[in-house]
């Protein structure tokens, strides 16, 4: 077989087997294909695709390019959740704790920030100590104990989707329909659990602006782990503006603190307590979503979903002190107000301009070597629907870099929208897909319809 035949066969539009999908991960892995084939093979991918079996093929041989975990020595039903990514989303540092705190184990494995979009770790690590690169034999006694981990992709998981995310990133080959199943569906698939929930997000902020795109990745990712037998349900959700108030590092982890002890912004609780209650309709302990986020919002206002974040901060050896008490973590050095122009309503925040001004500012990083800065980022004042008067605060920036500061206000201006009409709130859960089937939020009843 030669990679040179089968990049051919690809850019020509046809289906790949699956010995010739081995060949060119095995071979990559191994490091006797260079990244520009395969740069050209993903490019060939981007556009001409792959069918539902080559799909289904590559992500079982991404999963297996590395360990794959089995929980069977933890006791209960294992859940996690994956979103595509966006602008805001602490929703992971919330949800864990609460679906563990209802007695469903979670694993979760989590990415770093990169491009306009922040990352799960970076916001946990944000907690002076906390570690999220514990060793694979650390994870069962601590899942026994206290039902939940939250780490970082390890070496061994999937290490062919690390390279080859990696070469994605620098080719412009990320939003590929298969491509991104395949990397996260491997990931999710090593990770020993029994059911998956995906928040897809389309938007602004999100990997695929165009709803339609973004529709067609939820079928494609719950299609494909139906073939693997993983129960998974795909809820689509908006990336329009930034999810909850605060974009940047601790920022978000306060705001996620914040919310565990029942003082979040609406928008976020919503969200978390729907992804929730998913898991827990998975596992058969609620029989409705209503009743999973009824259950869930009783985890917080008895303090429980909050006793367990303490908990997972103190397995991970970070500092619970700072958790308990969030204002003694230091701030940025410089901070600004961002103030409206005029009176008015807020129509629009765009919310890439947003997450790419945030990373400007210090929360963000542009190769995964790099470090973040925990305390830089954006906390909105203002969301879109909200009345809003000449002069009034819209957002306040924060860097520990003057300069950068004042670059980054005028940005922050332009992103938002201001109609001297009213403006209304628009909608943040759109749909749930399982099985194949899509059925609509109706907000009243806490349902899908
Ligand atoms: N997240 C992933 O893990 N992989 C992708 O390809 C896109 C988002």
């Amino acid at each position: 077989m030669n990679q040179i035949d089968i990049i051919t066969r690809k850019r020509d539009g046809q289906e790949l087997s699956a010995d010739e999908l081995q060949f060119l991960i095995s071979q990559y892995v191994s490091g006797n294909i260079p990244d520009y084939q395969i740069s050209a093979f993903l490019m060939a991918v981007y556009f001409n695709g792959m069918t539902p079996v080559e799909t289904a093929t590559f992500t079982r041989l991404m999963r297996d390019s590395g360990t794959v975990l089995n929980h069977s020595a933890v006791d209960g039903f294992k859940s996690d959740k994956h979103s595509t990514g966006g602008v805001g989303d602490k929703v992971s540092l919330i949800l864990a704790p609460l679906v563990a705190s209802a007695g469903v184990i979670v694993p979760m494995i989590s990415g770093r920030g990169l491009a306009h979009t922040g990352g799960t770790l970076d916001k946990l690590e944000a907690i002076p100590g906390f570690r999220t690169n514990l060793d694979l034999d650390e994870l069962e006694p601590q899942l026994n104990a206290i039902g939940v981990v939250m780490i970082g992709q390890t070496e061994d998981l999937c290490p062919a989707d690390k390279k080859i995310y990696a070469l994605r990133d620098a080719t412009a080959t990320v939003n590929s329909i298969p491509l991104i199943t395949a990397s996260i569906l491997s990931k999710k698939l090593a990770e020993g659990i029994d059911s998956l929930v995906l928040d897809v997000k389309a938007g602004s902020g999100a990997i695929f602006e165009d709803k339609e795109k973004a529709w067609e990745l939820a079928k494609m990712l719950t299609a494909t782990a139906d073939n693997f037998g993983l129960k998974t349900t795909a809820i689509l959700t908006s990336m329009e503006q930034p999810l909850g108030r605060a974009v940047g590092n601790w920022l978000e982890t306060r705001e996620a603190i914040d919310t565990l002890r029942g003082n979040g912004p609406a928008d976020l609780l919503d969200i978390t307590l729907i992804l929730s209650a998913q898991m827990l309709l998975h596992s058969g302990k609620v029989d409705s979503i209503s009743a999973g986020m009824a259950l869930l919002e009783e985890k917080i206002a008895s303090g429980e979903a909050f006793d367990k974040f303490l908990q997972i901060v103190k397995w991970h050896g970070g500092d619970t002190a700072m958790v308990e008490k969030p204002d003694a973590y230091p701030t940025a050095k410089c901070s600004a107000d961002i103030v409206a122009q005029s009176d008015g309503h807020v129509a629009e925040i765009n919310c890439r301009e947003i997450g790419r001004t945030a990373m400007a500012l210090g929360a963000g990083r542009t190769s995964v070597e790099e470090d973040v800065d925990y305390t830089s980022g954006i906390m909105l004042r203002k969301k879109v629907g909200d009345a809003v008067r000449k002069g009034e605060p819209l957002a306040t920036a924060y860097s520990n870099d003057a300069d950068v500061l004042s670059t980054c206000q005028q940005r922050i201006e332009q992103a938002f929208k201001i109609s001297s009409t009213q403006v209304a709130r628009p909608p943040l859960i759109f749909s749930r897909i399982e099985a194949g089937v899509e059925q609509r939020w109706d907000a009243d009843a806490r349902n899908f319809v």
